[in-house]
């Protein structure tokens, strides 16, 4: 059996256990700084999450710099790019990873997602749609910066993850972005749930200090309760294992860094089921549509 008919098989089967059709939670990883650890941190978080039985599909948002399949040290055969154009469909872009996880790479020829016309983003939103039967978890890994695309992904996922470090450019940074999200009306019904990771960190001690100094501040300042995620140690073996291109979850399990992956993978899984229902891929692209002013 080829790999596409594998997936369009676990697709059916899931929908057949799965009668009421459960959506994917769509969650975004995004940061104030560039380089903080943001696809190292989605892509062992999404395994762990695999290995705890879960659906996970990574769509490596980082337009035009593709760099989760560097480290997963695989190369995928046709990217988002290829479905912006019309020449691909999912099965074929979607690139099956360790432990069960796929993931998507953007490819080079996407640089900004308001280049598309309304007819290409229409057939992304068909051809995506599928996914949301396929898989639990969905992890949309941004670029760096406050730019649009990343507010715009934010804002229409389940939940969003921001990374940071413990050095104060990037703090600065990452408060500069939950401001910037405050800015936008958007969210005047409903801002999502930020959930802090601070990476890097020598010792849990400072994990925590980041985390309460950045909780007072948007609270004092913007009026906005964040979440504590958790902390990833600074490791050599993480660096050992990008320059392996094999993912830390894999080779080096009992790492101090693995262990604090295993262990915020757990506390994802813990967060309550939110009121408000999930919005699942559809909605997600359907919203991105809108706030880049499209009309489908
Ligand atoms: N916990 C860590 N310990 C040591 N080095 C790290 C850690 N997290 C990230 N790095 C280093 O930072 C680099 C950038 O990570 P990356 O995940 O590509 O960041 P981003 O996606 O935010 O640009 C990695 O290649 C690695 O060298
Ligand atoms: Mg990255």
């Amino acid at each position: 059996m080829d790999q596409a008919a594998k997936l369009r098989m676990m697709a059916n089967s899931h929908q057949q256990l799965n009668p009421k059709i459960q959506k994917a939670k769509i969650i975004t990883v995004a940061s104030g700084k560039g380089g903080v650890g943001k696809s190292n941190v989605t892509m062992n978080i999404a395994l762990e999450l695999a290995k705890q039985g879960q659906k996970v599909v990574i769509i490596d948002a980082d337009l035009g710099l593709s760099n989760i399949e560097v480290l997963f040290g695989i190369v995928p055969s046709y990217t988002l790019s290829d479905m912006f154009f019309g020449k691909k469909g999912l099965m074929d872009i979607l690139t099956p990873g360790p432990y069960g996880i796929h993931f998507i790479s953007s490819g080079s020829g996407v640089q900004d997602w308001g280049q598309f016309n309304s007819i290409q983003l229409q057939n992304c939103i068909t051809q995506l749609q599928p996914l949301d039967q396929m898989a639990d978890i969905i992890f949309i890994d941004t670029g760096a910066g406050v730019s649009q695309n990343v507010i715009q992904f934010i804002q229409a996922s389940d939940d969003t993850i921001i990374v940071t470090t413990p050095e104060p450019t990037s703090i600065m940074d990452a408060y500069a972005l939950i401001k910037t999200l405050k800015k936008n009306i958007f969210f005047v019904d409903h801002f999502p749930t930020i959930h802090l990771l601070v990476n890097r960190v020598d010792n849990k001690r400072e994990g925590r200090e980041v985390f309460l100094k950045i909780q007072q501040v948007t609270q004092r300042f913007l009026d906005i309760s964040i979440c504590e995620l958790g902390f990833v140690p600074y490791d050599y073996k993480l660096i050992e294992a990008v320059k392996r291109q094999q993912p830390l979850c894999m080779i080096y399990p009992k790492s101090a860094a693995a262990q604090s992956f295993s262990t915020i993978a757990k506390n994802l899984l813990m967060i309550p089921h939110e009121e408000v229902q999930r919005k699942g891929l559809g909605d997600f692209m359907k919203k991105i549509i809108h706030l880049l002013g499209g009309v489908i």
